[in-house]
């Protein structure tokens, strides 16, 4: 009832009431929806280099998905040698990233996509294998604007207890100051309540610790994420952690949940498989534009548990043009019907819509009052409402 009540104020009282507005002092106009792309990390951990880079870029296009929205190669931790140059710089590392950085952002937009990077917030990186950029805010921003590098994500190791609120908005001014639109993503894992302060220092923040290719982690992090669910809006959005789809801890069902899910809440949508190698399934999966037009929806409010009756759940978030996307999710282990009631979503009872499946691809016309669906065990059904004209 009570959370009926939170998501009306949401699609009721004008569309972005309940949101927090932040006097935004960010100059970079990136993020407008929820970034798109890939990152190297869940996959690969520390093993990657400049081929690894280049040929998923390749792949990133020739599969397609570069034209459904994904645009940013994300090099995760460990591309550089442990020890800054003689003039304080960060080095890439020479037996894995020889051609440099520089060579590697130019590689990658000649394929039409973009070059994100990784530092972190105190004295070395978390593999403890590289220089982190505590008190290098100035220059290793500059060093990254050099490179044309367009990304950074920004992580807490070796932080020196001193507060993320003197760490991170250094190196949001430093990247404002390098004469480079660079996007900045937050990475404190959620540690200092990140939604409150963050949206006017960057353009995302993850609200929570690392994900892990399971179930129990994934649904664990859509719940803590959903807390902070109003302070996410265009510009700045709340980062539950990048996406497992196709790394193989999952099934397919609960792959389809974690993608329906990160989609609705309005995640970044941040690849973590091996492009090279995914298979047909994966890639349908991560390449379903409607779901990925529910995450890219300019309204850019992100979408909230409404309803739960134990493993059972609804899910949904206003859209523009008075739609309104509903996930019904069950967690639990045995098929269930679950149902939506226009009430939980801020509809009139008497409200008749179309109800577009999303992963069906099929539409239902002069649907009033609720939706109802039959939803096998750790799986999604996923809609758009739309109101059909009377
Ligand atoms: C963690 C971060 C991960 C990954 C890793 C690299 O702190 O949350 O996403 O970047 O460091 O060492």
């Amino acid at each position: 009832m009570f959370l009926s009540f939170l998501f009306l104020l949401a699609v009721v009282v004008t569309p972005n009431s309940a949101q927090v507005h932040h006097p935004s002092t960010r100059k970079n106009v990136l993020a407008l929806t929820p970034q798109m792309g890939w990152n190297s990390w869940n996959h690969f951990g520390c093993k990657i280099d400049e081929q690894l880079i280049k040929e998923t870029a390749d792949a990133m296009v020739s599969t397609g998905l570069a034209s459904v929205g994904y645009e940013y190669i994300n090099i995760d931790d460990c591309w550089g040698e442990l020890n800054r140059d003689s003039q304080g710089n960060l080095v890439p590392k020479a037996s894995t990233f020889p051609s440099g950085i520089k060579a590697l952002a130019d590689y990658v937009h000649g394929k039409g996509l973009k070059l994100g990077i990784y530092a972190d917030a105190g004295t070395k990186t978390c593999s403890q294998t590289m220089p982190g950029s505590l008190g290098h805010e100035e220059q290793d921003a500059k060093t990254f604007a050099s490179w044309g590098v367009d990304y950074l994500k920004y992580d807490n190791c070796e932080n020196q207890g001193i507060s993320v609120k003197d760490r991170y908005p250094k190196m949001s001014r430093a990247l404002l100051n390098s004469g480079r639109n660079i996007f900045f993503s937050l990475c404190e894992w959620g540690q200092e309540d990140p939604a409150t302060w963050a949206p006017s220092i960057g353009n995302s923040w993850r609200t929570t610790g690392d994900i892990e290719d399971n179930w129990n982690s994934m649904t664990n992090i859509a719940d803590k994420n959903d807390k902070w669910a109003r302070y996410a809006g265009p510009g700045h959005w709340n980062d539950p952690d990048m996406l497992e789809v196709g790394n193989g801890g999952m099934t397919t069902e609960e792959y389809r949940s974690h993608f329906s899910m990160w989609a609705l809440v309005k995640a970044p949508l941040l690849i973590g498989c091996d492009l090279r190698s995914m298979d047909n399934t994966t890639f349908e999966l991560l390449s379903n534009k409607e779901v990925i037009a529910v995450n890219q929806d300019r309204l850019g409010v992100q979408g909230r548990k409404v309803k739960k009756n134990d493993d059972l759940e609804v899910w949904a978030g206003p859209l523009t043009h008075k739609r309104v996307a509903v996930v019904l999710w069950n967690r639990g282990s045995s098929p269930s019907n679950i149902t939506v009631n226009w009430s939980d979503i801020g509809l009139k009872r008497t409200a008749k819509m179309y109800a577009r499946d999303l992963w069906m691809h099929l539409t239902r016309t002069g649907v009033r009052g609720y939706l109802s669906a039959e939803v096998s065990p750790h799986a999604v059904k996923m809609y758009v409402l739309t109101p059909c004209r009377s």
